[in-house]
């Protein structure tokens, strides 16, 4: 972080990113952010938003390879939109599927699975009394699998999330309040236009048999994932 930083100070050019928006913010006696303060909001950034997009990703890809009908219609969506190129932002209105996808796999793999709150002050939750100061953890794997919620909770279905759908407090994978994640469209959009990308090119196939298990570290990953690719576009051979 702090050669990034430094090599930005050095060339001293706004690059219009948000490293450069953080090196010009001044607080509201005309100092900037201190050395520390910038390389902690680095870590943040990268640490944030890297590892749970990339997860997201993984599992839709690995969910769509275990899902035919969804590869059907994604692919289709895709052939008609991109076609084998690369997805742009502009492609996006043509991708509603693709965007379900990433949803429904966001559901049922949240890669941020749990989040934390501090309790201010005594309260009861959940016919629990709780002093101030207490840790409590909402696990949103569990959340999103409430049957209740979503019904048939395990499926893989990205119909759920079709135009009008409403899911509301019940599906928080970017979780909700003061803190909820400032990356969301961000994440959301990159990972669709990554799946449009490569599902577009590549039909995906596990290389190993048998289930995936979730590897609930700090952010909820299928682990490795080597998957064998066939060329959809210039046959197997291209
Ligand atoms: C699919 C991708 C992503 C998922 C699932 C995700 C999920 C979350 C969740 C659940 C939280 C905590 C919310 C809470 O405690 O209520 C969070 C916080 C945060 N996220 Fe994301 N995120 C994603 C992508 C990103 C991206 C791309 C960025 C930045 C470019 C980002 C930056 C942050 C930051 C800075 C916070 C801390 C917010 C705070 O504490 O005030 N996230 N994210």
């Amino acid at each position: 972080m702090a050669a990034i930083i430094a090599d930005y100070r050095a060339r001293g050019v706004d690059h219009g990113d948000v490293l450069s928006l953080l090196l010009a913010a001044r607080d509201e006696d005309g100092r900037p952010l201190a050395e520390r303060e910038l390389a902690d909001q680095v870590a943040t950034l990268v640490l944030a938003g890297a590892e749970t997009t990339s997860s997201a990703l993984a599992w839709s890809l690995r969910l769509v390879a275990e899902h035919p009908e969804v590869e059907r219609k994604l692919h289709a969506e895709l052939d008609a939109g991109p076609a084998g190129e690369p997805a742009r932002w502009q492609h996006l209105a043509q991708l509603p599927y693709t965007a379900q996808v990433v949803s429904e796999a966001l559901r049922l793999y949240p890669p941020a699975w749990a989040v934390s709150r501090t309790t201010t002050r005594p309260l009861e939750l959940g016919g629990a009394r709780l002093p101030a100061g207490a840790l409590v953890v909402c696990c949103l794997y569990l959340l999103q699998r409430r049957p209740e919620l979503f019904p048939d909770p395990t499926r893989f279905d990205p119909d759920r999330f079709a135009p009008g759908a409403v899911h509301r407090d019940a599906y928080l994978p970017f979780g909700l309040g003061a803190t909820r994640c400032p990356g969301d469209r961000f994440g959301t959009v990159e990972a669709t236009l990554a799946l449009a990308t490569i599902a577009g090119r590549w039909r995906l196939r596990p290389a190993a048999e048998g289930p995936v298990r979730p590897q609930p570290r700090l952010v909820l990953s299928p682990g490795p994932q080597p998957m064998t690719p066939t060329d959809r576009i210039n046959g197997p051979a291209g």
